[in-house]
């Protein structure tokens, strides 16, 4: 690259789990990368789509674990997009669905970095339907809300009033989660299901109330990445699971 010049950096949405289910323009930007940093829930098997000489950086990020701080990742992205044509930061899902590609494209156009998101699959989506479960149907839910399961205890917001609720992260807090949406008034019988590493071959799911799932899905021993999704649609499983 000629000096002075920058590059452009792309956040790309790799999609749910399912390598497939990234989008064509995500796979051709993986193709054309000559840096790709990506976070550690990225279906591996999407580098083997780099070329040969790309520069692969993980950046991290189980819910446990974070590797590289994420001014250390902001700083990075610019960095490489001083030295090079095409940077791809790979995250999993969505780019802008709890994933902070909002602050990390804010850090690039603070330095005047070129970068254009490239939108994914969310789990918050595919998985649910992976397992059966569509987040509307015009006879049992007509609205949506997609929630952190990573709240603070001292927040005293109500969780949300949809019809269906998606959670993210909701795996160490399932028990808050479901006691609160009690305490809000939901129903003991409310259906919902709770889906680890959907569209994946492991792909695990219970499903249950809110007054069992806790339990349920500890005698399962489900763990993260998972979704938990509440809902009269978590009923229309039985009719929609893929075959
Ligand atoms: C930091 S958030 C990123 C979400 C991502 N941006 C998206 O749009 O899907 C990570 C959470 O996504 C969910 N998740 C991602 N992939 C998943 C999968 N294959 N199965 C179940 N949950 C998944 C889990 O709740 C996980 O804790």
């Amino acid at each position: 690259m000629k000096e002075g010049r920058k590059g452009k950096v792309y956040l790309v949405g790799a999609g749910p789990g399912d390598p497939e289910l990234i989008t064509v323009k995500g796979l051709k930007l993986i193709q054309q990368a000559d840096v790709i940093v990506y976070d550690f829930l990225i279906d591996q098997r999407l580098l083997s789509f780099a070329r040969k000489g790309a520069e692969l950086i993980c950046a991290g990020k189980s819910s446990n674990h974070h590797t590289m701080k994420q001014e250390e990742i902001n700083r990075l992205l610019a960095e490489k997009a001083k030295e090079h044509s095409v940077v791809v930061r790979l995250k999993n899902g969505d780019p802008y669905v709890f994933g902070r590609g909002a602050e990390e494209a804010a850090s690039l156009g603070e330095q005047n970095i070129p970068f254009e998101v490239v939108s994914g699959v969310s789990s918050a989506v595919a998985v649910p339907a992976s397992a059966g479960v569509p987040l509307t149907h015009r006879d049992y839910a007509s609205s949506v809300a997609i929630i952190t399961g990573h709240r603070r205890d001292d927040e005293e917001v109500k969780i949300a009033d949809a019809d269906t609720l998606v959670f993210l992260m909701p795996v160490a807090n399932l028990q808050r989660i479901a006691k609160r949406l009690l305490e809000e008034g939901r129903s003991p019988e409310t259906p919902c299901a709770l889906i680890e590493k959907g569209t994946l071959p492991g792909q695990k799911v219970v499903q249950g109330n809110l007054a069992n799932i806790f339990n349920d899905s500890k005698a399962q021993d489900i763990k993260a990445p998972a979704v938990f999704v509440v809902g009269e649609v978590v009923n229309l499983r039985k009719s929609l699971l893929p075959s």
